[in-house]
């Protein structure tokens, strides 16, 4: 798995002074927004890539759920999440939000986000005496 970060420098992109200042900002990370979008696509992981778009707004980034009553994912054995999402797929398990999600997922996106969560690694610690 590799990071791209790029970081363009103002100077960098020519810009006309006559253009006004909120323009330019506005320019600027609208060029660098499409920027690392390109270098995403060009060098992410499929699954990295679509679990970023599509599912971390609710199982977080690394597969942490960040919303109430959603569960995680990292680290998830690969073929329960692709068995789940085969399900949510043609809807033999039922739940509102998910099987909409998992309706446009290909078995390519389904093999591939697979991979990803379940290669996130998590560790678990026993709980604190009560
Ligand atoms: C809008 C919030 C939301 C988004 C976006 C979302 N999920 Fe979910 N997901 C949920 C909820 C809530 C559940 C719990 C479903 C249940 O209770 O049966 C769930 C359950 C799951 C499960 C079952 C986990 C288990 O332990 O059985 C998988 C796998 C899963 N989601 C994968 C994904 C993937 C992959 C994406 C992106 C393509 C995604 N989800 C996007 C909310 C979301």
């Amino acid at each position: 798995m590799s990071v791209v970060v790029i970081c363009i420098p103002f100077p960098v992109i020519p810009m006309p002074h006559t253009i006004h200042p909120a323009l330019r900002h506005l320019l600027v990370f609208v060029a660098s927004t499409l920027l690392s979008a390109v270098a995403d696509a060009a060098t992410d992981d499929p699954g990295r890539l679509k679990a970023r778009q599509v599912c971390s707004v609710c199982h977080g980034l690394v597969g942490i759920a960040s919303a109430p009553n959603t569960p995680n994912l990292a680290g998830q054995p690969e073929t329960y999440l692709a068995a789940q999402l085969r399900a949510f797929r043609s809807a033999a398990r039922r739940h509102e939000v998910m099987n909409v999600i998992a309706a446009p997922l290909s078995d390519a996106d389904i093999a591939a986000l697979s991979r990803w969560f379940a290669s996130i690694r998590v560790e678990a610690q026993p709980a604190p005496p009560q």
